[in-house]
């Protein structure tokens, strides 16, 4: 694969921020490539990554084609893990979910392994290690929400021995792009020269049907919003403006799983902007320095790649897209590093855009504290003796 070289980046203590880089060509051999502009990762190493890379699908009550095209796009070598929260009463969706899933590895024989999130094993397990961040109160089971199924899929990878783990979306129309997706985690990592990497994708353009065609935008109603706050935030630290930051919403992104046992997760649709919230509050100014030494020697590369392919996806509507506007800014407008000046800003746009009423402020989204220190083994061993929804297939 041809990618732009990175050439410009942003260090905020540990943390390397790489600008965007686009794919260039997808697909290529060996030959070196002459010149300092491009970065070539030749496709036999993006393919020695993918055996190390579990690839997590969370998935809630998606339509059955979708799922398949996204199972049949994802490199065989991936360990597949499914973390579903569809419903389970009659129409039982999960059981459908299943029967596809048994078909598609009878047919590819690709590791594969489903589970759903209010299984109850998994929820054992995590109780057994006094890890409750992750337990709703109300039925003692795991919490329904994107960030809780990829923090449960993350434990699976890391429990199948994944050095590291991505996520894709179930509900992508385009399975040449999630095959696309992986490659590109893949190559991020390739060009990480830190064992504390994560690599998150910009999609190029994503189609809206209208009147005249298709219309390719290169922004989301979401993403721009985010980002202007990402970067408005470090702007109103630093004194500098910056336009770094273009993926404060990737649903689609990997982490080594290094650094995955360092990171904390969020609850719903806040986590993919809680990650980096997180790393710049946590990691610029750690409370305990010394637990991170290896992270300040390394460093965190975070990687921007903008795909080749554009993004169909399905559309869930204005009222979906406002809660992750709200839950997006309200996890910058918690944090620590957020000024009095960069909450104002935040709180007028939640009320010009009528998400809020004037005078209340965004609810603080429920984090979960890293898994780094879980017995990871132990953890495994019960979700498995427990368990009453896994299906293991390899
Ligand atoms: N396991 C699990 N549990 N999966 C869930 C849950 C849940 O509670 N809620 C949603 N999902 C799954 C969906 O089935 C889908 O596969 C994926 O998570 C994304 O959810 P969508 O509801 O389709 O989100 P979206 O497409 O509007 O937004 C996506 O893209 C945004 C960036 O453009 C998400 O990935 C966002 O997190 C992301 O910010």
């Amino acid at each position: 694969m041809i990618l732009e070289s990175s050439v410009y980046k942003e260090i905020f203590g540990p943390l390397i921020v790489h600008e965007a880089q686009k794919v260039i060509k997808f697909d290529t051999e060996t030959e070196v490539v002459q010149s300092s502009l491009v970065n070539n990762i030749p496709r036999e190493e993006i393919y020695n990554v993918l055996k190390d890379l579990a690839i997590v699908i969370p998935l809630k009550n998606e339509k059955l084609h979708l799922l398949d095209g996204v199972l049949k796009a994802i490199p065989h070598k991936c360990p597949i893990i499914v973390v579903s929260a569809s419903q389970r009463d009659i129409p039982n969706h999960y059981k459908m979910e299943i029967e596809l899933i048994k078909h598609y590895y009878s047919l590819t024989h690709s590791q594969v392994m489903i589970i759903h999130q209010k299984d109850i094993g998994a929820s054992e397990a995590f109780k057994e290690q006094g890890y409750f961040d992750i337990i709703d109160e109300n039925d003692g089971l795991i919490r329904y929400g994107k960030g809780e199924g990829m923090l449960l899929g993350v434990m699976l990878a890391k429990a199948i021995g994944a050095k590291y783990v991505g996520f894709i979306d179930a509900d992508n129309y385009i399975p040449g792009s999630v095959n696309e997706y992986v490659k590109d985690y893949a190559a991020g990592i390739l060009m990480s020269e830190s064992d504390y990497t994560m690599v998150r994708l910009k999609w190029r353009h994503k189609p809206k049907v209208m009147q005249r065609g298709l219309y390719f935008r290169r922004r989301g109603r979401v993403s721009e919003i985010t980002n202007k706050y990402l970067n408005l935030l470090v702007a109103d630290r630093t004194g500098f403006e910056t336009d770094i930051f273009v993926t404060g919403n990737a649903g689609e992104h990997a982490m080594s799983m290094k650094l995955a046992d360092i990171m904390s997760f969020s609850a719903g649709y806040s986590v993919e902007t809680h990650q980096l919230v997180f790393l710049l509050d946590k990691m610029t100014h750690p409370n305990e320095p010394e637990k991170y030494k290896d992270v300040y020697d390394q460093g965190i590369e975070i990687f921007q790649i903008e795909t080749l392919n554009p993004h169909i996806h399905e559309e869930k509507g204005t009222e979906h897209i406002n809660e992750m506007i709200l839950v997006s800014l309200a996890e910058i407008y918690h944090c620590e590093l957020c000024t009095d000046n960069v909450k104002k800003r935040i709180l007028d746009e939640l009320y010009s855009r009528k998400i809020l009423n004037k005078g209340e402020i965004p609810p603080k989204p429920h984090s979960m504290s890293p898994i780094g220190g879980l017995d990871i083994k132990k953890w495994f061993a019960k979700l498995k003796k427990k368990s009453d929804t896994l299906v293991t297939l390899k």
